[in-house]
């Protein structure tokens, strides 16, 4: 199988009170796995067979839309999972944190910029932060899109489908996001995700 679902890298009640068990059992292990399911059968036949997600991702942008739509969630919720950590949240590491300042005015305008950001993303998708062209950007995008297709690396990245915070949250998404960038980013992997891409 080309793509498999990875293992929560915490326990399913970790993320409490911020994202709760009852949030990630079915986000990872409905949500994701069917993500995971379909794209696997949607490859059946494809020359796209064992590529990267990655790859796969670009190569199905505006060529294959359901097989996209998957492996483009897969994508996501793979470093999803990867960007959040208990008790996380606080300010980015040293260099992180000067390229956060000289690129988008400082982490108080970041936070309130993402925020809006995933605020702003009407219906379902992600609000990120990518790096383009050498500098940080704050993006949103519609359903399973990521920065990959629009020429940039994410390095961090907040779902804001509704199955990511409806059970702990209702409707309220603002307190979701909130919530997120005080006490659940892990920032360790967004600098390392950041090392990668610069
Ligand atoms: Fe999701």
């Amino acid at each position: 199988m080309t793509f498999t679902l990875p293992e929560l890298p915490y326990a399913y009640d970790a993320l409490g009170p911020y994202m709760s068990k009852e949030t990630l059992e079915f986000h990872h292990d409905k949500h994701h796995k069917a993500y995971v399911d379909k794209g696997n059968e949607l490859l059946q036949g494809t020359d796209l067979q064992g590529k990267s997600v990655e790859e796969i991702v670009k190569a199905s942008y505006n060529t294959n839309q359901a097989l996209f739509n998957n492996a483009g969630q897969h994508y996501n919720h793979i470093h999803f999972w990867q960007w959040m950590k208990p008790n996380g949240g606080g300010t980015p590491p040293g260099a992180l944190a000067k390229k956060i300042d000289e690129d988008l005015g400082g982490f108080e305008k970041f936070k309130a910029d993402f925020i809006a950001a995933g605020i702003g993303q009407f219906g379902s998708g992600w609000a990120w932060l990518a790096v383009k062209n050498g500098k940080l950007e704050i993006m949103k995008t519609p359903n399973g899109e990521n920065p990959l297709i629009h020429g940039a690396t994410p390095i961090l990245g907040v779902d804001v489908w509704e199955h990511s915070y409806y059970i702990d949250y209702r409707n309220a998404r603002p307190k979701y996001l909130e919530a997120f960038v005080d006490n659940l980013i892990n920032w360790d992997y967004v600098l390392e995700c950041y090392e990668k891409a610069a």
